[in-house]
């Protein structure tokens, strides 16, 4: 059995890289182990620095990681978010999709309805978000109930979109399995049908859904794993009632 040592051997060539992702690689390590001691360093989050509101607090956060260093935001897509779903029955699942607004309510972002996230959504109104944002080491964690966004919010939000991801909603099944090529026959419909002139409808299976959290966690990387923590947390269903915030051990 082959075992690769990540961080501990040099990285593969690009050129080796490109032809491993289109075909099928024998090469492959059965086997990867990470090796990685990164010591992390940003300044200390304290009590004291914190705002009252963790969704102000991510705002901060969100802008900060935005700011601009050479031209380009500290981090790179910041708004980058893992999304997890469960069945009823607890079994979890993850993806990544973009946050498109944080409002006094919760974070939003958009997606097919019928996809396998919104059904789990439908049948299980809890999800989870991670953001990590490596170059600041900064995580955040929110756990909270979803409602979706209203149909208003999306066919804004579906207008600001460029043209060929407009035609893309309307043409992809996403989520289902599908033949070799027939997403790509869709589009292809789908953009003849719309032409290259005038408003493209919201579908009425997409939109926006919204985690509005009952838990949020800041964290701050900082040397030999003692990492600062803090979490907010309020009651499930008392939008109005007043944060707890709590220091974590790392
Ligand atoms: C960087 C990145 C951003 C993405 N943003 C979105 C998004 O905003 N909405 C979305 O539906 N899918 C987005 N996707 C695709 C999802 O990860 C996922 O493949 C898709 O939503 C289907 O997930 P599901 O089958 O679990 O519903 C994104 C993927 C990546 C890697």
């Amino acid at each position: 059995m082959s075992t690769q040592h990540l961080y501990g051997t040099p990285a593969p060539h690009p050129s080796d890289q490109d032809q491993s992702s289109s075909t099928p690689s024998s090469s492959a390590p059965e086997k990867l182990h990470l090796t990685s001691h990164n010591q992390y360093k940003t300044p200390r989050l304290l009590r004291d620095n914190l705002h009252t509101n963790p969704l102000i607090q991510f705002n901060s956060w969100l802008s900060a990681a935005l700011d601009p260093k050479d031209g380009q935001p500290i981090v790179k897509e910041p708004e980058a978010m893992t999304l997890s779903t469960s069945l009823p029955s607890g079994i979890p699942s993850s993806r990544i999709v973009l946050l498109k607004t944080v409002d006094e309510k919760g974070f939003v972002f958009f997606t097919n309805y019928n996809s396998r996230k919104s059904q789990e959504l439908s049948n299980n109104p809890y999800a989870s978000l991670a953001f990590y944002w490596r170059e600041v080491s900064r995580q955040v964690r929110v756990v909270g109930k979803v409602e979706k966004v209203s149909r208003q919010e999306s066919e804004e939000y579906f207008k600001s979109r460029p043209r060929g991801s407009q035609v893309g909603a309307w043409a992809s099944p996403q989520s289902s399995a599908v033949q070799e090529g027939e997403v790509q026959q869709i589009v292809d419909e789908k953009t003849k049908e719309f032409g290259e002139e005038g408003e493209i409808d919201c579908p009425p299976h997409w939109g926006g859904w919204r985690i509005v959290p009952f838990e949020v966690e800041f964290w701050s990387g900082q040397p030999s794993r003692l990492h600062d923590r803090f979490k907010y947390t309020r009651p499930q269903d008392s939008q109005e009632s007043q944060w707890e915030i709590n220091r974590l051990a790392p």
